[in-house]
């Protein structure tokens, strides 16, 4: 009777008392929650002033959490867990080969990354070759491509819906000086699945560095940057849907995202181009650069 009680008892207890869960899932869930944060606990030998720690920092990002910023997901995406998530829930088909165009790699499902926490619904509708830059915001840009379906069949009518920040790192829905539908647009293919806008070479961007995870960062020795990308979710009726971006492929940071976001088949080369070269799209004037990007959807249900 006056055996002591260890730590293994008392991660017994708590698992046992997830046993009887009405939801089964939910009873799995929390039962390896409890195995998993135990164990983690008793690997770093956790102490007292670290756990006392720990909740300031969680009750830190719950206080700085608000409709327009989310610290829980940047916990997610700074610890790879959206992207893991993410890998989990959009497993792709692998790539049949095939003829390559250098605009991705042929006959291969395009690949998803993370949506982040700029992204917003209903972007105004825009026609092809028109521009997203409502105002001044870097060098200009031409973005174009085909939207096919696995098979290499042309998708007309699929939508691109599509944003990024400007030279000045900042997403419209984070900047109060410019119109809410600036660096952003919803796009449909023509009737070969081609499309092409206008827009701005995105920089290099930090993700929210001025609460608990800018700490982390500077505390564990990393940056809070991300390489140059633009954003955007493909859709097409009958295909399941792709959220993805396409990365600038020589851009700063390109080998060190902060979210980890960045995948090989989804690095694009930015060419530069000359005031008279021939293909310059009429609404740009000046030196310009050009990226191409095909997309291909997997057949199938929206859900997932
Ligand atoms: C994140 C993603 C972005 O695309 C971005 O611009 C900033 C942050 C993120 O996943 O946290
Ligand atoms: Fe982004």
């Amino acid at each position: 009777m006056s055996e002591q009680t260890t730590p293994d008892d008392i991660t017994a207890a708590v698992l046992a008392s997830f046993e009887r869960s009405p939801d089964e899932r939910l009873g799995t869930v929390m039962r390896a929650l409890t195995a998993h944060l135990h164990a983690f606990v008793k690997d770093v030998a956790l102490t007292e002033e670290e756990w006392r720690a720990a909740i300031g920092v969680l009750t830190a990002t719950g206080h700085i959490t608000s409709g327009t910023r989310q610290e829980w997901i940047l916990w997610s995406d700074a610890l790879g867990v959206s992207m893991l998530v993410d890998a989990l829930a959009n497993r792709v088909p692998a790539s049949r080969g095939g003829p390559g165009d250098g605009a991705g790699p042929a006959g291969a499902a395009t690949e998803s990354t993370v949506q982040g926490p700029f992204y917003v619904p209903g972007a105004p509708h825009r026609g092809y070759g028109e521009r997203i830059d409502e105002m001044p915001a870097g060098e200009p840009l031409w973005v174009h491509g085909t939207v096919r379906s696995l098979d290499g069949r042309a998708l007309p009518g699929a939508e691109l819906d599509v944003w990024q920040n400007g030279d000045n790192e900042l997403y419209a829905v984070q900047d109060r000086k410019v119109p809410e539908t600036h660096l952003r647009g919803r796009f449909t293919t023509r009737e070969d699945g081609s499309y092409g806008f206008i827009t701005v070479r995105p920089t290099p961007y930090p993700i929210p560095h001025d609460g608990p995870i800018g700490h982390m960062l500077a505390a564990t020795g990393r940056h809070p940057w991300r390489p140059a990308h633009i954003h955007v979710i493909v859709r097409a009726p009958g295909h399941r849907p792709v959220t993805t971006h396409v990365f600038d492929r020589d851009s700063e940071h390109i080998d060190g995202d902060a979210v980890f976001a960045v995948k090989p088949s989804l690095l694009r080369e930015l060419t530069a181009r000359s005031a008279d070269d021939p293909e310059r799209p009429a609404g740009i004037t000046g030196r310009w650069w050009s990226l191409a990007s095909d997309f291909v959807l997997v057949p199938g249900a929206a859900a997932g």
